[in-house]
Parts: structure tokens; sequence; C-alpha cells
């Protein structure tokens, strides 16, 4: 049977990694801008028959590439596609898990039912809530990044680090981080004001002196980072500060705001195409061998 992988626009270079390690050509597609804002798609590749994977980040722009990849997933399907397997390596709008004041929507849960009228599969990685698998009508394959990005980060641990959750949603991450990397862990308790906007109220476990490594599934505004650093500095760990991250998405003033801070290294993969890093140290590891051999996995199932 055969195998097609087909990229929308959200993340090319990925896109041809991923293509490299299946040992494919990336399927041909048209995809460009209507005058109206409108997407047009066309998917010139022969699929019928065949298992669609099709790759697309829903970063921003947001509503374009979910909607790109809904085209994408239509066409295929119209053309006669056996199978298709969305792969997604930031799943937007997962954070809109629940509802806290009542009056928003579910997004998440919008999102796998929007995704799940045009697929078999949804594959993700690392995303911000677990539950999120719960609320897909199609299998979901979750994926993570924290072995890949451990290991990036191996060569520079040090016994003097410590492994720091900037919030309670990232305890768990930081703890298989803590596990793969042999480090202690400390953890922040954040309360967030605005998108933009958030306050540290307490900071639990041995950081002083320390040289720290904060831990989060992304970086968004970088509002939870520069939060989390001048708490940790308060607290009398060292100046020097790493961080990993599934996600990197610097959205807004985020490097501008994260370049002011004594960041040594941003370790991340390539879910997505930061919107912009300055001179942050970014170090970028690929996920596309991690995502080729889950692939291949679900073509021998
Ligand atoms: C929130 O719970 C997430 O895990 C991240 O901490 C958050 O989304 C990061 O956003 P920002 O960089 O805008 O603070």
């Amino acid at each position: 049977m055969d195998t097609v992988l087909l990229s929308g626009r959200s993340n090319p270079v990925l896109g041809g990694k991923l293509a490299a390690a299946l040992g494919l050509k990336e399927g041909r597609c048209l995809i460009k801008d209507f005058a109206d804002g409108e997407i047009k798609v066309e998917v010139k590749q022969e699929v019928a028959g065949c298992h669609v994977f099709i790759l697309q980040s829903t970063a921003s722009p947001t509503g374009q590439n979910l909607l790109e990849l809904l085209l994408l997933a239509d066409a295929a399907r119209r053309r006669g596609a056996r199978t298709i397997t969305l792969v997604i390596p930031y799943f937007g709008y997962a954070r809109q898990d629940r509802r806290v004041s009542g009056e928003e929507p579910v997004g998440a849960r919008l999102m796998t039912d929007l995704l799940g009228t045009r697929c078999d599969r949804i594959v993700a990685i690392d995303l911000h809530n677990e539950a999120v698998e719960g609320f897909a009508s199609v299998p979901l394959l979750h994926l993570s990044a924290v072995p890949l990005l451990a290991e990036a980060y191996r060569r520079y641990r040090s016994n003097d680090n410590v492994l720091v959750a900037p919030d309670s949603g990232a305890v768990k991450l930081v703890q298989r981080y803590a596990a793969l990397l042999k480090l202690p862990v400390a953890t922040i308790e954040k309360i967030r004001k605005s998108d933009i906007d958030v306050a540290v109220q307490a900071v639990t476990g041995e950081v002083k002196d320390k040289a720290v490594v904060l831990v989060d599934d992304m970086i968004s505004t970088g509002g939870t980072m520069v939060a989390a650093i001048k708490a940790l500095h308060e607290a009398g760990a060292r100046k020097e500060i790493s961080i990993i991250t599934s996600h990197c998405l610097m959205a807004g003033q985020a490097s501008a705001r994260l370049e002011q801070q004594p960041i040594q290294r941003v370790i991340t993969s390539d879910s997505v195409i930061p919107q912009k890093t300055g001179s942050l140290p970014i170090e970028i590891s690929s996920l596309a061998d991690g995502i080729a051999d889950a692939l291949q996995g679900l073509l021998r199932l």
C-alpha cells in the first residue's frame, strides 16, 4: 500500500525532514491565498488507495493553518485516500481545555471535533493537556519531545542544576525530565493576570545558588518565563538560566522580553517556526525521526 506525505505551509522545513526520514518525496500540492482571504488547495499527487499523512502545526496564523489542514484532508479524501492521518506537532487551542467563567467555548474539544470529521487519526506532540486525547472522536497518538530534548540538554547538565516547573501545569513534565537527567526539581506557583502577564506567588524547592533549567510545554508571549526568572533570582538562584520547551512559539514581544534575561540557551524542537527569535540562543532538535518512527509503526498496525 502506498504512503503519501502532504505538508501544509506551517512548517516546510520539518516537512522536508519528515519526508526524508520516511524515505518519501513530499506529495505535490498547490496551496495559495485567494485575494479575498480564502485558501485555495489542490492535491496534485495521486492518493487514491494510499495512506496519507498530512503535516501541519496549528500555530499562528492559527485559523489559517487549521483551515488549510482541513482543506488538504478534504481534498485527499475526495481523491480517494484510503486513510488520512493528521500530524499536528503543535496543536493550537489545546490550552482552551475547560471553561473557567462559564462564558467561554471549550476550544480544544471544538478542534478535535472539526479535525475528526476529515481524518482517521491524529498524531500530536506534547499536548498542553493530555485530556485532549479523551475529547477526540478519532484515535489520537500522543508523542513527546521529552526524550529528544533531554538528550539535547545532556551535554550541558551539571550537578548544580535544578529543573524548575514555572507553573503547576508543568510539574508532570518537569518530573519526566528529572527522571531522564537525574536532577532535582523545584516548582513555582503562578497566577495569570492576562494573556501576556503572569505573577509568581511562591517558589517551592531548593534553588539557592543553583543553575536553573526552566521546563515548560511552550513559550508563547514569554510572560511565564520572565516572571519565573525574576522570582528565581529573588530566591537566590544563579544568574544563568537554561530553558527546555517543546514548542517555541515566541509570540508578540516574547523575544524582546526574553532577550533582556540572562538566558544561556533555549532547547526546543522544530514543532513550530518561532515568530521572532532576535538574538536568543535557540538550539533546535528535529522531531522528524521520532515522528517518522511513529508513522511507520502506524502503517504496521
Ligand atoms: C500554560 O499553562 C503553559 O504551560 C505555558 O506556561 C504558557 O502557555 C506560556 O505562555 P506565555 O509564554 O505566554 O506565558
